[in-house]
């Protein structure tokens, strides 16, 4: 019976840009998500930006820019990262949104009319300055406790006391430096612990037993009421019914899950919402997050959903954080890295790799070794799995003009791996891709060792053996391809490309148990390269910010000024209003699809790279200046667009027979411009 399941990973904050943490919880999800559709089940998988609060509004602020055009060119920007991860949200929407606002009041007003919503004054801090109240964050001053100066009004970093920012001792606003001034307001209030044995219910099934237990502790201790309100000024929704009250971002954030399912049902009639969010729906909703926001969903979300008669959530599936060899990621030490860096340094199926060979279901820290990330990727994806293939491959291209053999050289061993399929389905069904990746390398293992022991290359040299020779590779490549059966989620590109090869249409999760016998395969084309440690080195340098100490860190600081950005020059120095052209003048020009074969630098030349490129047809050489942004180790397999039938040009450095399409402004800032996924050498871009 097909499941039909909602999915989400939580929604990132708009306020900075996409790094490896997010990637963790985004690519965690994605294999999920890949996963279940190889299986048969209808999946659809939705994301959006968490846009409001009094950061953003104060972030558009200093920028000169509205907090719509800010939070519009983040969202650009983090669907341009993980898309680069190949992580594949159906929709990425935002929280800005009518779907949302609508949505919220909705359930609001349900909530009120339920007799959960009560309001009550409330004490706090408030700039005169500024003329808006402030949150702990945006107070600092001397620690009750112990005596620290210069800290935040929640908690201490020197003892770690936590406390309400009204008991600091000389308290300031961070933003104006004037002391606050005590003023009160009505707050609106949601009633959590009327839902107090609807959580305890919920929660052994609702998510892992150590998350269960953490919020039972919250529980025992007794549910406070959950202040849902801000007073104006604040970037996002108006509560229904109010001149100058706000929802806070935290009520409205995961309903951002509801208007993104809602806004990509728009036109469509696959899905519902109402199947996946009625209160006796037989769905699943399955969200994805970090441990630091448990408490949001494991007992506000539940209890808001049940106030509005709306169904639970199926499971919470919570991770750990991601540490980089055993610390904390710090800007300072360069392993803050941000997605688009990475990038420019490594491919996407590297990381997505490692973090599945860590990723075990627990909520325990993943830590990146960088020498394990290194050996890892190495010994297993290039020695082990994109190995045998290569290494079979030849033969039936070359000695049999593509064609597989009708038979399997031990079909034995293929019922082997066969009767393996569904062991490591329940490993991905169970979110422990790190026991999956040990059974698939343990069987590759295995597979290598049948290829060297059935030796190919020594039974090529009697012609006697030459049906041997098909049978034994044809084994191989059969190996090959049920391994790929079961890495195909986490390594979406690899897969398909090895599709292509083998000449197979998009593998499911049942074509593990049956042989590929008698088709005709193509040329092996090479499906991953090693991995040096000088590449993280450079990368780990393109992060480090100098001189910035790590206490400025943290998920939320903002790495891009958006307002600049806008500002700067095109790469082409292309004047701002373009002269037009004639659509038959842009027909003239040729754009293909093609693939990186080779890449280096230009010896004496500063901003050069020499690009071997795979055009289709044929191959040809173009010179490209993206130097000061990529690495050309971490280009080679990637696919760009290139323009075709530009006359070739002599340079200094050889001839440049066309030219390869990227955005951004120069230095370190340029854009490849890709085809998504699918996408072969040599078709047109249209
Ligand atoms: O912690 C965060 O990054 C939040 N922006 C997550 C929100 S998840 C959902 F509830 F919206
Ligand atoms: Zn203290």
């Amino acid at each position: 019976m097909p499941r039909r399941i909602l999915v989400t990973s939580a929604l990132p904050y708009t306020n900075g840009q996409v790094h490896l943490g997010h990637l963790l919880e985004h690519i965690q999800t994605d294999i999920w998500v890949r996963f279940q559709r190889m299986r048969g089940h209808p999946v659809v998988y939705v994301c959006a930006d968490d846009t409001h609060g009094t950061a953003t509004m104060l972030r558009a602020e200093k920028e000169g820019v509205t907090a719509e055009v800010l939070i519009e060119q983040m969202r650009v920007d983090h669907i341009r990262d993980f898309q680069g991860f190949l992580v594949n949200h159906d929709n990425y929407y935002s929280t800005h949104s009518p779907e949302n606002e609508a949505r919220a009041a909705l359930i609001y007003n349900r909530a009120m009319a339920g007799g959960h919503i009560f309001t009550e004054q409330v004490q706090q801090l408030y700039d005169p300055v500024k003329a808006l109240f402030l949150a702990d964050r945006f107070v600092k001053g001397t620690c009750p406790k112990c005596g620290a100066r210069d800290q935040y009004g929640d908690n201490c970093e020197n003892c770690g006391a936590t406390y309400a920012a009204t008991d600091l001792i000389e308290p300031r606003s961070v933003l104006s430096g004037s002391p606050p001034v005590l003023r009160s307001s009505e707050h609106y209030f949601f009633n959590l612990a009327t839902f107090t044995r609807v959580i305890r219910d919920w929660l052994p099934a609702g998510t892992q037993p150590e998350v269960a237990n953490k919020m039972k502790e919250w529980l025992d201790a007794g549910l406070k009421a959950w202040d849902i309100s801000r007073d104006a000024p604040y970037f996002g929704f108006r509560i229904p019914g109010t001149e100058d009250k706000y929802f806070y971002v935290w009520l409205d954030a995961p309903i951002g899950y509801m208007a993104s399912l809602e806004n990509w049902l728009t036109n469509r009639n696959d899905f519902t919402f109402d199947e996946f969010w009625k209160a006796d729906a037989d769905t699943e909703v399955h969200h994805f997050i970090g441990k630091d926001i448990i408490n949001f969903h494991c007992l506000f979300w539940p209890a808001l959903l049940t106030s509005a008669n709306y169904r639970k959530p199926t499971r919470v599936h919570v991770h750990g954080f991601v540490t980089v060899d055993g610390t904390k990621m710090s800007k300072s030490r360069g392993t803050f890295v941000d997605g688009s860096t990475y990038l420019k340094f490594l491919r996407p199926e590297y990381l997505r790799y490692y973090y599945a060979a860590k990723l075990n279901g627990s909520v325990d820290d993943i830590d990146i070794n960088l020498d394990d990330f290194v050996q890892r990727v190495n010994s297993d994806l290039v020695g082990k799995l994109v190995n045998i293939a290569s290494r079979c491959a030849g033969f039936i291209t070359k000695q049999f003009d593509g064609q597989l053999a009708n038979e399997l050289a031990e079909p034995a061993l293929h019922a082997e791996f066969a009767a393996a399929s569904e062991r490591i389905a329940v490993c991905f069904d169970a979110d422990d891709t790190a026991k999956a990746v040990r059974e698939i390398m343990a069987l590759a293992d295995k597979a290598n060792q049948y290829v060297a022991n059935a030796a190919p290359w020594t039974l090529a040299k009697d012609p006697a053996r030459r049906d041997d020779v098909q049978r034994v590779c044809t084994q191989g490549l059969n190996l090959f391809r049920q391994m790929l059966v079961w890495v195909r989620p986490i390594l979406p590109r690899i897969a398909a490309e090895a599709e292509a090869f083998l000449n197979i249409p998009a593998l499911t999760w049942a074509d593990a148990t049956t042989p590929l016998l008698g088709s005709r395969i193509n040329a092996y084309v090479p499906l991953l390269t090693r991995l040096e440690r000088p590449t993280i080195d450079a990368m780990i340098e393109a992060s480090r910010a100098p001189g910035e100490g790590e206490s400025a860190v943290s998920t939320t600081t903002p790495s891009t000024p958006v307002a600049k950005r806008t500002k700067e020059p095109a790469v082409t120095a292309a004047p701002s209003t373009p002269a037009s052209i004639s659509i038959d003048d842009f027909q003239k020009i040729s754009l293909k699809v093609a693939k990186v074969l080779t890449a280096k630098a230009v010896e004496g030349a500063d901003k050069l790279l020499e690009l071997r490129l795979d055009v289709g047809d044929h191959e040809r050489t173009v010179f490209s200046g993206i130097k000061t942004a990529y690495n050309p180790e971490a280009l080679i397999g990637r696919f760009v667009v290139v323009v075709a039938n530009l006359a070739p040009r002599k340079m200094r450095f050889g001839v440049s027979e066309g030219m390869v399409l990227a955005a951004g402004p120069g230095g370190g800032d340029i854009f490849l411009i890709a085809p998504d996924s699918g996408a072969v050498p040599g078709m047109d871009v249209m």
